[in-house]
């Protein structure tokens, strides 16, 4: 069989780690050739491809990004686009099977192609952590560990100038990067997209922690929203501060911080550093262990299937699933973590 393996939508520490763990027991174990379909569903769509074999995959474990290459490409859509344009192309560059690596976008794609008889298997990729099927993803713990470090730089030179730091990290739908990084950098209040606060409750939070002679460092996840004028702004696709949703919630808080405690307040948004570099030794497991089962989930043809870490053990669900909803933030959770804010 060739196998062709593709990573698509948004990158994440740890997608060379998946492909190397795929090729390496497709090739030791399994005894396949493998191509590399190159910048996500573009590739499939466009025929691009790139050699990958055992030697293209050695010490790829620690190196971020995709040396595949990725995009946002929809393979429904354009001239070239559809089932029956994607699996002639597969025809033409000889692929009989693809391990598709990537997040929601990727693996609804991956399903529409299944249902229409593609023989796809999917790995799921977040550093949002956000979907259902999974306990973890790989990519969430490396981006934890970014922000974290960086919440840490953030407070020390705030206690220096007696400051407000607000750091802003990502998750558009969910607040798990902000959970588990606030609560391991020690934040005084962590806002999340699942639990709207009011702007006096941030601005009490801060209060405190300033009143006792400390800094305040404030956690935010990008897709925050504060719980007022929530419903009528989000139908027009704007936050309570009127500005388009998404991104820099941090540079908006600061001086809103600013001027109702008189703290001189900064915010920092940490952005796309917590999707690059090496990932967490973690990660790197994690991500090795989808891709061997990814082939192996290729070799018994559970098309249309993905692979999910429940608890420790690696297993096969299927497409719908996978698709069945967001993780978000379960209300305890945030109550656990809120103990510690102010
Ligand atoms: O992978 C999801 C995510 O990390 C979100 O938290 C963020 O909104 C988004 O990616 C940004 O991705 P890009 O700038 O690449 O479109």
């Amino acid at each position: 069989m060739r196998i062709g393996v593709l990573t698509s939508g948004g990158d994440c520490p740890g997608l060379n780690a998946v492909i190397r763990g795929a090729v390496l027991k497709g090739t030791k174990i399994h005894n396949q050739e493998f191509v590399g379909i190159r910048d996500g569903w573009k590739g499939v769509v466009e025929g691009l491809t790139m050699p990958l074999d055992r030697h293209s995959v050695r010490g790829l474990s620690k190196q971020g990004g995709t040396i595949l290459g990725t995009s946002r490409t929809n393979p429904f859509e354009g001239p070239h686009g559809g089932p029956e344009n994607v699996q002639a192309t597969l025809d033409r560059i000889g692929v009989d099977a693809l391990i598709a690596i990537g997040g929601e976008g990727t693996l609804a794609a991956a399903k529409r192609l299944t249902d229409a008889g593609l023989n796809i298997v999917g790995v799921p990729k977040t550093i949002d952590n956000d979907l259902d099927a999974t306990d973890y993803s790989f990519g969430f713990d490396t981006a934890v560990e970014i922000a974290t470090e960086a919440i840490d730089r953030l407070r020390t030179t705030g206690e220096s100038h007696k400051r407000c730091m607000v750091v802003e990290v990502m998750g558009r739908h969910v607040g798990w990067i902000a959970l588990h990084a606030g609560m391991a950098a020690g934040a005084h209040a962590i806002l999340i997209p699942e639990r709207p606060q009011s702007m006096d409750q941030i601005v009490q939070w801060v209060q405190s922690v300033a009143d006792r002679g400390r800094a305040p460092v404030v956690v935010v996840s990008e897709g925050f929203t504060l719980d007022t004028m929530e419903t009528a702004h989000s139908e027009k696709g704007l936050d309570a501060f009127n500005r388009p949703r998404l991104g820099g919630i941090a540079d908006v808080l600061a001086p809103e911080i600013e001027s109702r405690t008189g703290i001189e307040s900064r915010g920092t948004v940490l952005g796309h550093l917590q999707r690059g570099g090496v990932p967490s030794a973690y990660d790197r497991v994690l991500a090795t262990r989808l891709g061997m089962a990814a082939i192996d989930s290729v070799m018994n043809g559970e098309w249309g299937t993905m692979l999910a870490l429940h608890g420790t053990d690696v297993v096969n669900v299927p497409f719908e699933q996978a698709l069945g909803g967001l993780k978000t933030v379960p209300q305890d959770r945030y109550d656990e973590a809120a103990i510690l804010f102010g």
